[in-house]
């Protein structure tokens, strides 16, 4: 169990403002395009704000308004 959740800290880190799908499309994490990006954008300041899965929260904390909006859009619903 501790060695899945050091793997887990360290894909986040290396992939975290580019590869939202890794987890989220790989069925660690539900898929992303059930929200809008307006709430993408939601849960996500509130993960930078500290709330929330501490994974999200580390990741969020590493991204930018701007970074946010890109996933956003990229992942939220079409
Ligand atoms: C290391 C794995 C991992 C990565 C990478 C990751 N997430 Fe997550 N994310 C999770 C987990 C675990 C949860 C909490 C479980 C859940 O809600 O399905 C979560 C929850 C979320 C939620 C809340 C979903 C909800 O309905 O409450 C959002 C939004 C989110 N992630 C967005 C992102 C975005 C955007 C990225 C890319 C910048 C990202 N995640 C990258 C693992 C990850």
């Amino acid at each position: 169990m501790k060695r899945i959740a050091l793997i887990v800290a360290v894909c986040g880190f290396a992939f975290a403002s580019s590869n939202c799908a890794m987890c989220h499309n790989g069925g660690m994490a539900q898929k992303l395009d059930t929200l809008t990006p307006a709430e993408i954008v939601k849960k996500m300041k509130e993960f930078k704000a500290g709330k929330g899965n501490p994974m999200m929260v580390n990741i969020a904390k590493q991204m930018s308004d701007k970074d946010i909006e890109k996933v956003a859009k990229e992942y939220g619903k079409k």
